[in-house]
């Protein structure tokens, strides 16, 4: 029975594509091997997420199914999308394949591996090398996420948003655009460490509770300081500040006016958007447009500037559709 089978770590899994042409199997205590990944489903990021929390490292495939592992495991979307020489679609593909497993190991784990962190960042860096249509790329990734998972949806929402109120600010070049894409995917991986009942803002009612969400900036710095693979300040302002207001009155250290940086600033207009439309600020959800004039309506919160011409973009679409 055990020579029918080969084994196939967990790991190398990750780095492929979600469609599968044999079925997976794990190995149970009892010497039983139970199907856990199926061909006519695929792989699932999230479920191989769990299996990793609990320890698993390997998987096994069937004899007659060896040739086709092999050949699995030779396309890797890593390898495909650093390919300039493939064509845009499949490039495409590889990159969602890459960012959204990079995304449900990092929100499964709570902790992202200085492997996960290293992939999304070289997958964006990537990207932005050669895709003209990278926007459209972020898109399709929130096409792809989970309906159920409202973090998922807020990181790449965030990204999304943030990457445009960054182009519309002349803000182009590729080093601000990774540090803005890469700062707004991870921007409240910290909320994770807080009680799941306690991770949105109007969850948390008494003032010690207030306090210790407001933190949540610094919690992200905190999960990231093992993980981060490049000693950039930037990145790490961006996200600590990303809760400020440019009045003082934000958090997590109430930072006024110039030392707000600049990315931050862009970010906070991006966060808010994505948040106030999945009912994550105060648990109403509200439509883009109606995000927006709230948005406009807080004094003093947003850089003026940039927020006046974003707004303008999003009330059109919002018209439009
Ligand atoms: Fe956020």
């Amino acid at each position: 029975m055990e020579g029918e089978y080969q084994p196939v770590t967990l790991n190398s899994l990750k780095d492929c594509f979600k469609d599968l042409a044999f079925d997976l199997y794990l190995l149970m205590p009892t010497g039983k091997y139970l199907k856990a990944f199926e061909k006519t489903t695929g792989l699932d990021f999230a479920r191989l997420a769990t299996y990793e929390a609990k320890g698993v490292k390997h998987f096994y495939v069937r004899q007659e199914d060896f040739p086709l592992l092999d050949e699995h495991l030779s396309r890797s979307p890593m390898l495909t999308l650093m390919n300039a020489s493939n064509p845009f679609e499949k490039r495409k593909k590889a990159f969602l394949a890459v960012m959204e497993q990079s995304l449900f190991e990092a929100f499964s784990a709570g902790t992202p591996t200085q492997q996960t962190v290293t992939r999304a960042f070289d997958a964006l860096r990537f990207s932005l090398q050669s895709d003209k249509d990278f926007l459209e790329t972020l898109k399709l990734l929130l096409e792809v996420c989970p309906r159920n998972d409202e973090f998922l949806k807020h990181s790449i929402g965030t990204a999304i948003y943030s990457y445009i109120v960054a182009n519309l600010n002349g803000l182009t070049s590729e080093r601000s655009l990774k540090i803005i894409l890469f700062a707004a995917f991870f921007h409240d991986i910290g909320r994770l460490k807080l009680p799941e009942d306690r991770r949105l803002a109007h969850q948390n009612k008494s003032i010690e509770e207030i306090v210790e969400f407001r933190r949540h900036p610094n919690l992200t710095l905190e999960t990231f300081s093992h993980s981060f693979p490049f000693a950039d300040e930037e990145i790490r302002t961006t996200i600590l500040q990303h809760k400020e207001r440019l009045d003082g009155k934000g958090y997590p250290n109430g930072v006024k006016g110039p030392a707000v940086f600049s990315l931050a600033r862009i970010l906070a207009i991006g966060d808010s958007l994505s948040e106030l439309t999945l009912g994550m600020e105060d648990g109403h959800i509200y439509s883009k447009a109606q995000a927006i004039a709230h948005m406009l309506a807080d004094e003093g919160h947003y850089d003026k500037k940039i927020l006046s011409t974003f707004a303008q973009l999003i009330l059109q679409s919002s018209k439009a559709a």
